[in-house]
């Protein structure tokens, strides 16, 4: 069935459920000549891993990968890059009382009616385990766009109904020294406290993350329908239990006029130099019909609370018998501090595959073309 893969000229494919043998990634596209940074990939990785602290998922997997093609002596070879992780914990015990009923707003039903065949351990292929290969191949874009002087930082910015305050600038430090990952450490606080609250009651919460990219030049995007903010809003509402997208002002943009939202062109250049336009405000959130216009890029995306509560829940079985469900199990109550390195991954993804459409390939080797040895 298609619809595994994503990107035109960074293209990514992943593959694996979550209590089979396997899941991974195949980048076909991605440069040669690259000397990929793997500590840099499993650290990216660590930062999505079930485990990681007490408010999430208590699921236990090391993440290990190998990577079984397009790679030697330490360097890609432009053919297919693919990462394979196996599976170490899968444990589907808790699921096997789940095998033949359907969990409200989760993805039994809809596979079922889709394929007539499922996996039904730990959510099989609609499990967010599957964003294991988004986040491997996110790292290796992220590699390439750092040669061309592109980073970016995606961090909580609301749990339920507690909001953080919007930072001028962030880093990834500031946003990992919280266990919430949000940078405001008032809001964070509150944040922890009411995840807690909510998982005692055998509850779930949703919430925000929102991601921003510096120091993409202007001309990054492709008329009509790859357009950068489409694409990002493509992939942003691909990552399981997204439910909404903002790019630049997005929904708050409806209630304003023009005069207020105009993003007013200004020349931030030294008299006498290139001219270096830039925008005195940035309710675009650095694109304009579709194009990066030098402003960073900015985004939103809304999570759901988590469909899997621990409470009593009506539902029917796939005789369409009323029944009665409690599940049991190793769950996210929120999956936001989680979400922040998929959202991140999935913002590289698009960036990288707009750069190469673009020809702004890193440094490697293009076919016919110049080679140098440089890493990223
Ligand atoms: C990082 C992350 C962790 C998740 N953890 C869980 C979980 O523990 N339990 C669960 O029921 N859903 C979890 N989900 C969400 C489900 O995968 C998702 O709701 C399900 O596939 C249905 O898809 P939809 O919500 O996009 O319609 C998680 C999602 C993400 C991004």
């Amino acid at each position: 069935m298609p619809g595994n893969s994503f990107g035109t000229h960074f293209r990514v494919t992943t593959f694996g459920e979550s209590h089979g043998a396997a899941l991974g990634v195949v980048i076909d596209g991605c440069p040669a000549n690259i000397a990929l940074d793997l500590d840099g990939i499993r650290a990216d990785l660590a930062r999505r891993r079930p485990g990681q602290s007490a408010l999430v998922s208590p699921r236990k997997e090391a993440d290990e990968f190998e990577i079984v093609s397009g790679f030697f002596e330490g360097r890609t070879l432009g053919t297919p890059l693919t990462f394979l992780f196996r599976n170490v914990d899968a444990d589907d015990r808790t699921y096997r009382p789940l095998k033949d009923v359907y969990r409200p707003s989760h993805a039994e039903y809809t596979y079922e009616a889709r394929y007539g065949h499922r996996d039904w351990r730990g959510g099989g292929r609609a499990s967010a385990r599957e964003t294991i290969g988004r986040v491997a191949a996110g790292a290796v874009a992220r590699q390439l766009l750092e040669e061309l002087g592109v980073t970016i930082v995606a961090w909580v910015s609301a749990v339920g109904d507690v909001e953080a305050a919007h930072p001028e600038t962030v880093d990834r430090d500031t946003v990992d020294a919280s266990p919430v990952r949000c940078p405001d450490p008032s809001a964070a606080a509150q944040m922890e406290a009411l995840i807690r609250s909510v998982r005692s009651e055998g509850d779930t919460i949703g919430g925000v993350v929102r991601a921003r990219a510096n120091g993409v030049p202007a001309g990054w995007g492709e008329p009509v329908f790859d357009k950068m903010d489409a694409l990002l809003g493509m992939a942003m509402l691909s990552i399981p239990a997204a439910k909404g997208f903002e790019s630049g002002s997005g929904f708050a943009g409806a209630r304003m006029r023009g005069s207020a939202h105009n993003d007013a062109f200004i020349n931030v250049a030294a008299p006498g130099e290139d001219p270096q336009i830039r925008t005195q405000t940035n309710h675009s959130g650095g694109v304009q019909g579709g194009i990066s216009n030098g402003m960073p890029v900015e985004i939103a995306v809304a999570f759901k609370p988590v469909a899997t509560i621990f409470q009593p829940q009506q539902t029917v079985d796939r005789s369409g018998e009323a029944a009665t469900i409690e599940p049991r199990g190793r769950h996210d109550p929120c999956v936001v501090p989680r979400a922040v390195p998929i959202v991140e991954a999935m913002m590289a993804l698009v960036l990288i595959d707009l750069a190469l459409q673009a020809g702004h390939g890193p440094g490697g080797h293009s076919p016919g073309g110049h080679r140098t040895s440089r890493g990223v």
